[in-house]
């Protein structure tokens, strides 16, 4: 390889993209290698990567049963349910409960878990963005873990639309979002390592560059991945989408949804303009 060669690699690894332009999401989850490392990171209840830790999700679950009383009679939908660790738990006070998630081993081992406990819960194996939803059927939808902030503007609304339209007349969205504190306090940063994040990536050797950018006039941030292995290169894109509260209630509204409560998290504790996230809960306006 020359020199050239070499330089050309490295500007495209260094390459910034238009906002929301290459969407990897499917790559990042469900990739068969990639599903198995988060499926561990998910049941490590320290480790805060893929789920919130075991101690916050207990913490929120028990929030969320006083806050939106739930029980027999609760319709839940939780969106981006990973290996159930909410709706599982949900499905356990006796709510009917539905998780949607496009990674099959999440959704394969969220199905064994209820299954051994003889839980009455659907899991459905979908991209919650072409998921259908019967229209004014649920009383609580979830989307925990920030799970509105890596989709693009259009995809953002068509969800929102979406699980407003799938609201029963009382029912209620708690979601949470990435904050412009956040934002504010990222940085622009370049790394790279061989076998990048201890083997995270791909099962054999590789190196890994990590290209973090900000764009200020979306508040957006993006993390760029790019995996040398030895047989193929690749990228995949982390984007969050940074929320001040009046973007966050105007996208919402736009969707017919009205902000009720708002939240420093979705175990309730009390918005604090400094945090880096913020829930809130949201009803059909
Ligand atoms: C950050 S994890 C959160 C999991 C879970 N909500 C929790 O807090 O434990 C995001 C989850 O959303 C899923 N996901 C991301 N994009 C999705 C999409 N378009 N359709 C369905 N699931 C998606 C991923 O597979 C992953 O399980």
């Amino acid at each position: 390889m020359t020199a050239q060669d070499l330089y050309k690699a490295l500007e495209r690894v260094n390459e910034r993209p238009k906002p929301y332009e290459f969407s990897t999401a499917s790559e990042l989850w469900c990739d068969p290698y990639r599903a198995e490392q988060m499926l561990k990171a998910h049941l490590d209840p320290d480790n805060g990567m893929a789920s919130r830790t075991g101690a916050f999700i207990q913490r929120s679950l028990d929030w969320m049963t006083r806050r939106f009383d739930i029980g027999r009679e609760t319709a839940i939908t939780d969106f981006g349910c990973g290996p159930g660790l909410y709706t599982n738990a949900l499905a356990r006070t006796g709510a009917r409960v539905t998780g949607v998630d496009f990674s099959s081993r999440s959704i394969s081992y969220a199905r064994s878990v209820a299954e051994q406990e003889g839980l009455d819960v659907r899991y459905e194996q979908a991209d919650y963005l072409a998921y259908r939803m019967e229209a004014g059927s649920c009383d609580l939808a979830t989307l925990i873990f920030c799970d509105l902030c890596p989709l693009s503007p259009s995809q953002r609304a068509g969800l929102l639309t979406k699980i407003c339209d799938g609201l029963s007349e009382k029912g209620l969205l708690l979601l949470d979002v990435c904050t412009s504190a956040m934002f504010e306090a990222a940085n622009e940063a370049s790394n790279f390592s061989f076998r990048h994040l201890n083997g995270f990536w791909a099962e054999g050797d590789y190196y890994g560059f990590q290209r973090s950018f900000k764009y200020e006039e979306e508040s957006l941030l993006l993390d760029k991945y790019t995996i040398v292995e030895p047989e193929r290169v690749y990228e995949i894109y982390n984007w969050l989408q940074c929320f001040s509260q009046m973007r966050l209630r105007e996208e919402l509204a736009a969707s017919g949804l009205k902000i009720l409560e708002w939240y420093s998290n979705v175990a309730g504790d009390s918005y604090d303009p400094q945090a880096h996230q913020m829930a809130v809960v949201a009803a059909r306006a």
